[in-house]
């Protein structure tokens, strides 16, 4: 698969398949994703990867500390996910995502049970069988924040030529202190995210959402670009407008 074609495939992948991964594909894709860019070459990012009975224990860990409470109410995380008010176009882009996510599981907007039991699924990793928890320094700032998405994007498309899936989940912060324990963080630390990784199945509606865009127009301001043909001679705005 090349890299355009890994681009485009990628989704968030919120069921997968009980095959296992390779442990040497794990390996060489969390290795192989430090090839990411960042400022200063300082590669800020920290990974703690997880699969077989420690995936399987914290897992267990989290669901009895959860119970029958909605993480969403009942704990906080060490970074605000999200503004408190968002504002147009970011609110309604998130809640055309819900609408289009709930849609796909057969979920009414009215049945807060059942959206509870899908968010909970986060904490299962969507049933992959790796899972995957980025964290970084909490002496770092905007920049180092912006290369750990590098990094996720790298080990996403990675996967993705590999033939496999990836759902990075931030919601894991909910559960920070849990997953801290369990995988001995040391408290300069703060989680960022954490990421499935697996093979999707198919056969389940939700991995077949494909999730809009914007026009490109509505978030980038080209300068000079209309005086410009493919070859990069200057042409005449009515010209090139024909
Ligand atoms: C940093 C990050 C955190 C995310 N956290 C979650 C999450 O906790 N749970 C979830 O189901 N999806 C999560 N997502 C997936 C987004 O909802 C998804 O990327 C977006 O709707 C676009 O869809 P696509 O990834 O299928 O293109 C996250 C995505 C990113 C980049």
């Amino acid at each position: 698969m090349d890299l355009l074609e890994a681009i485009d495939t990628r989704f968030s992948c919120r069921s997968f398949s009980a095959k296992p991964v390779d442990a040497d594909v794990v390996r060489t894709l969390i290795e192989g994703a430090a090839r990411a860019a960042s400022g200063g070459n300082l590669q800020p990012w920290r990974i703690y990867a997880l699969t077989g009975q420690p995936l399987a224990e914290l897992k267990r860990r989290v669901a009895a500390a959860i119970g029958d409470n909605d993480p969403r109410e009942s704990a906080s995380t060490e970074y605000a996910i999200y503004p408190k008010e968002l504002w147009g176009p970011y609110k309604s882009r998130r809640e055309e995502h819900g609408v289009q996510l709930y849609a796909a599981l057969g979920i009414p907007r009215e049945d807060k049970a059942g959206r509870l039991i899908q968010y909970k699924r986060n904490f299962e990793f969507f049933g992959a069988p790796v899972g995957l928890f980025i964290a970084i320094d909490r002496r770092f700032g905007p920049g180092q924040w912006a290369d750990l998405g590098s990094y996720l994007h790298t080990l996403m498309y990675l996967a993705r030529a590999r033939g496999l899936d990836t759902c990075p989940q931030q919601s894991w912060g909910r559960v920070h202190g849990i997953v801290r324990d369990f995988v001995q963080m040391p408290p300069e630390q703060m989680l960022y995210c954490g990421v499935a990784l697996g093979y999707s199945d198919p056969s389940q509606a939700v991995n077949h959402i494909r999730s809009p865009r914007a026009p490109v127009d509505e978030f980038c301001a080209f300068f000079g670009f209309d005086d410009m043909q493919n070859d990069g001679k200057t042409v005449s705005a009515s010209t090139q407008n024909r």
